[in-house]
């Protein structure tokens, strides 16, 4: 395995997806990361990660100069290099001036983790300070206008350095650059598939769980269908699944659920029908944020009751990703204000004194896809666009009655239909429809109407974190408008929503 070290980066994640792309196992750890913790892990090679921070800083992030004892390959990429320069007596200058964005690279010394790059190539550069002396035994291997030591290494002690971001897809090279980290320099092998990730998952959670129960909260989505086949697979019927039906559900959704994981894997599924509950409390509520908090509170108390009547249950699985657990214990991340409140189980296993198994902790969105296929997922669930946890009631501007509801379900069909036909669910990040509460004139058949608009909201994204307006062609648009207008009673109006995030965000409320 190679281990990470997370001096802040906003590309660590980028490090590791490309490090596992190479079926390299690799694990993103924070700076204060105990040396016999890092020996215990035993990783065929370092990365230090780049930083927000200069070396300079007071209380700029620091991990224990041993590592530099272990006889284990590091690389340093930005910050991590300047760290890494520091410690071992070269000199960092603080600088005023970033240097930020494409340089041309020349490199000087070919071999090592350089081998078959081109002499001249480009690079993604963002830092500020700049290294002035190399520690003994370090020499320059690329430089570029601006930076006399773009890249430097200890070939003896296998020590490398890089001032830019080889893991950035604008930096040409960098994943031939990485290869070459990976697999010449640490001597690392090919192990990590999902193939074999299954498998050692599913003994884990054997000898996890012994003989006790699990309980799983399954909502339909990729990453919980994933979770309930692998502990399905793990301990058989001792498994079970709950599933909420709250009523503001796509089309179909509550149905399919109880098919696949039912009837297709033979499951045990506790299936709950609360669509009335959810309802009634949601009258009258046009607040975003209240009815977010409302179904957020009665999922739970719903899922409570039903898990309780689960007899000898001392387990809770969720399908929680590895992206979640960097962020949340991110060093450097603070506070950040409260957008939206969402809709999650995080406070569940605490309230109900259960143990919890997160078997998915250690992957990406897009492994746990692979492992969805290795275990015989659908397809079509397995390419599940994301859905929001408070569901359509986000959708539905103002208050959420049962009229709107039915309005907004039949229209989402009708969009989800056509963007299939058109090949084009897939590239999407999310597409769907947003009934607003004002009305507008329209004329149908010599007949003035008074009718709902709906909004139609198509976004390509790589992690919602941003996103931008899908450009979907024009006379995909225009089927989507006329049939939902000639076919979905109560709306005479469709617009699209060409906005991006931010400043917007891709839900709208
Ligand atoms: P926004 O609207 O904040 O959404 O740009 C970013 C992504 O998160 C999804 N989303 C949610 N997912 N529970 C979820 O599990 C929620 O409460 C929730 N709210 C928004 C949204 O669909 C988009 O993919």
């Amino acid at each position: 395995m190679i281990l990470i070290i997370d001096f802040g980066s906003q590309y660590n994640q980028l490090i590791a997806r490309r490090v596992r792309e190479h079926h390299v196992y690799c694990q993103i750890e924070p700076p204060d990361i105990p040396l016999d913790q890092i020996r215990t892990l035993q990783p065929e090679g370092i990365i230090l990660s780049g930083g927000p921070a200069s070396i300079y800083e007071k209380g700029s992030p620091k991990v224990d100069p041993g590592i530099f004892e272990l006889d284990i390959p590091i690389l340093g990429i930005c910050y991590g290099m300047q760290y890494m320069v520091n410690i071992l007596g070269g000199a960092v200058a603080g600088s005023n001036k970033r240097e930020y964005g494409f340089a041309a690279l020349t490199v000087k010394d070919g071999g090592g983790i350089f081998r078959g790059i081109e002499k001249e190539t480009t690079c993604w550069m963002s830092h500020g300070d700049s290294i002035q002396a190399l520690p003994a035994g370090f020499q320059a291997t690329a430089v570029t206008d601006n930076t006399p030591v773009a890249a430097a290494e200890d070939r003896e002690k296998k020590f490398y350095g890089f001032q830019f971001h080889p893991e950035v897809v604008h930096t040409r090279e960098g994943k031939r650059m990485l290869e070459n980290f990976l697999f010449r320099i640490c001597s690392c092998e090919k192990t990590w598939t999902m193939k074999s990730f299954a498998r050692d998952a599913v003994e884990e959670i054997r000898s996890q769980v012994g003989s006790g129960r699990v309980i799983l909260g399954l909502s339909g989505g990729v990453d919980s269908s994933v979770a309930a086949l692998l502990l399905h697979q793990a301990v058989g019927d001792r498994l079970t699944c709950v599933f909420v039906d709250n009523g503001v559900l796509r089309e179909g959704e509550a149905e399919k659920v109880q098919d696949v994981f039912r009837k297709h894997y033979r499951i045990r599924l506790r299936f709950v029908r609360a669509k009335k509950v959810f309802l009634d409390r949601l009258k009258g509520v046009a607040d975003p944020e209240r009815k977010r908090k409302i179904i957020g509170r009665t999922f739970i108390e719903i899922f409570e009751k039903e898990a309780k009547s689960i007899k000898g249950a001392a387990f809770l699985a969720q399908g929680t990703l590895y992206p979640d657990i960097i962020e949340s214990r991110s060093a450097f991340g603070g506070p950040s204000a409260v957008i939206k409140s969402h809709h999650n189980v995080g406070g569940l296993p605490r309230r109900m004194r259960l143990k919890l198994i997160e078997p998915l902790k250690h992957l990406f969105k897009d492994e746990v896809r692979l492992l969805g296929r290795e275990l015989g997922l659908p397809d079509e669930m397995i390419w599940r666009q994301p859905f929001p946890g408070p569901g359509l009631a986000i959708r539905i501007i103002g208050e959420v009655t049962d009229r709107r509801l039915s309005i907004l379900k039949k229209a989402d069909v009708i969009l989800q239909d056509e963007i299939r036909a058109a090949n084009y669910y897939r590239k999407l990040w999310q597409s769907f429809a947003v009934l607003l509460p004002i009305k507008s004139v329209g004329i149908m058949g010599d007949r003035r109407t008074y009718e709902h608009i709906l909004a139609i909201r198509a976004v390509t994204s790589d992690d919602a974190m941003t996103a931008d307006w899908a450009k979907l062609p024009h006379d995909l648009l225009g089927r989507i408008a006329n049939r939902i207008i000639n076919e979905v009673r109560g709306v005479n109006r469709v617009v699209y929503d060409i906005s991006s995030k931010p400043p917007s965000t891709i839900e709208w409320e």
